[in-house]
């Protein structure tokens, strides 16, 4: 896809040379342009990148970052949120917390600890709602977006990525999801939040803002200021940069005069000039002094890779799938109505032969029923889901006739090969 627009190296540079520091309480926004490689370096901070080489340096309090230590200490709420449709609120975030909290939290401490989190992201009137499936039934999308975040918290990360938390979400609903961004900064942990067309509130929510261009480079790391005044200075501060108006989203603002048109036209490049700004001086000193770790300070050790015995994760998910089987009425119709019919099947085929050796050591007997017992092994397995979702999506009518064009694709066909004719010789 890339070569078709020129590209010519087999080994594309997404990143280049990026450099930044996040701090503990302080909101940071990760921007640019669609494309700019945001969430690429946010996979590559959080050890999300599988593919690919990765070459730098990533400190944690200034020890060197370890992906199974850090995975402990960080969460990271996607884009696209994955929920189970048939829990409630307050179970996905027991589940959660349950997986993820230490084995020494008891269940008494880890419940408070679950209420707490749903009274900061302001989901406690949410509490027995079911998640339902999106678009559909059961939360809005900014309820999910703020259980995505509260899924997150239960497990008490120190740091948390966040990817367009507000993306998709009217000005109403983004502003309650950044309050609930703002609460957790505030709680001491470090956020880093990529963020879409912030509006003006929104992005002066924000305490810095780490600007990527196209390609991967950074252009401005450092704090917004008082109505983002730092960040007007700086960018007006270049020569041929138009001044932005008044009443103007300096988020819009910014992204447009840093456009790839907008260098060309103006012949230079604002990741030049930020690598000779005053800016880039403060940020490197800064990145050296945080490399350091804290005198009397020792790194993060665990004993164990997960916080819970295999045991403990296995009986979490067989809770969480048992309940999620038993809220869905239509899945489980399906499967007994399936468990009957293949019973009766299977029956009448053996019906009274079970004494008759003789029979059943005949091979030609074996052979032509075989097609007959794959057949309908595959195919019970094989519709048992399709079916199953017809069902939720049209209700039971289809189902019946969905029951009903089994049998005549299966039964239909298949019969003349193994009928009554065909059972001796
Ligand atoms: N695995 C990959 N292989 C090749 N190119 C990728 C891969 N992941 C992302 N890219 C490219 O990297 C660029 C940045 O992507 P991304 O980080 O998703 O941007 P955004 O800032 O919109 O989140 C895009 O041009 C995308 O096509
Ligand atoms: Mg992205």
């Amino acid at each position: 896809e890339m070569k078709a627009q020129g590209v010519v190296e087999d080994r594309l540079e997404l990143l280049k040379g990026v450099s930044g520091s996040f701090r503990p309480g302080v909101l940071t926004a990760l921007m640019g342009v669609s494309g700019a490689g945001k969430t690429t370096l946010m996979d590559v901070l959080a050890g999300r990148k599988t593919g690919g080489y990765i070459q730098g340096n990533i400190s944690i309090s200034g020890y060197p970052k370890k992906q199974e230590t850090f995975a402990r200490v960080s969460g990271y709420c996607e884009q696209n949120d994955i929920h189970s449709p048939q829990v409630t609120v307050y179970e996905s975030l027991l589940f959660s917390a349950w997986l993820r909290l230490p084995e020494d939290v008891d269940s008494n401490k880890r419940r408070m600890f679950i209420e707490e989190v749903m009274e900061l992201v302001e989901l406690k009137p949410l509490k027995d709602a079911l998640v339902g499936l999106p678009g559909v039934n059961g939360l809005s999308t900014e309820q999910r977006k703020r259980l995505t975040i509260a899924v997150e918290l239960v497990a008490n990360p120190s740091i948390i990525f966040m990817d367009e938390p507000t993306s998709g979400l009217d000005a109403r609903a983004a502003a309650i999801v950044m309050r609930t961004v703002r609460n957790t900064v505030d709680t001491g942990r470090t956020v880093v939040c990529t963020i879409h067309q912030p509006s003006i509130d929104i992005f002066e929510a924000f305490d810095e803002l780490f600007l990527m261009k196209r390609g991967g480079e950074e252009i401005y790391a450092g704090p917004l200021g008082h109505h983002s005044a730092d960040l007007i200075n700086y960018y007006e501060g270049i020569h041929g940069v138009s001044k932005i108006k008044d009443g103007y989203n300096p988020a819009t603002w910014m992204l447009e005069v840093t456009t790839i048109g907008q260098e060309q036209m103006l012949g230079i490049d604002f990741s030049d000039i930020y690598k000779k700004s005053e800016l880039y001086q403060r940020n490197k000193a800064l990145i050296k002094e945080q490399s350091q770790p804290a005198p009397g300070s020792t790194d993060l050790y665990f004993p164990t890779q997960y916080s819970q015995s295999s045991i403990t994760q296995c009986m979490a998910c067989l809770w969480k799938q048992n309940l999620s089987y038993w809220r869905n009425p239509p899945y489980n119709a399906v499967r007994f109505l399936f468990t009957t019919v293949i019973a009766l099947l299977f029956g009448t085929i053996f019906w009274d032969l079970g004494g008759k050796m003789y029979v059943m050591t005949h091979t030609s007997y074996i052979a032509s029923k075989q097609p007959t017992f794959e057949t309908l092994f595959i195919s019970c397995f094989l519709f048992q889901e399709p079916v199953t979702r017809l069902v939720q999506r049209h209700g039971v009518n289809v189902c019946c006739s969905a029951v009903h064009w089994y049998y005549e694709l299966y039964f239909g066909s298949t019969s003349g090969g193994c009928g009554e004719d065909s059972l001796l010789p």
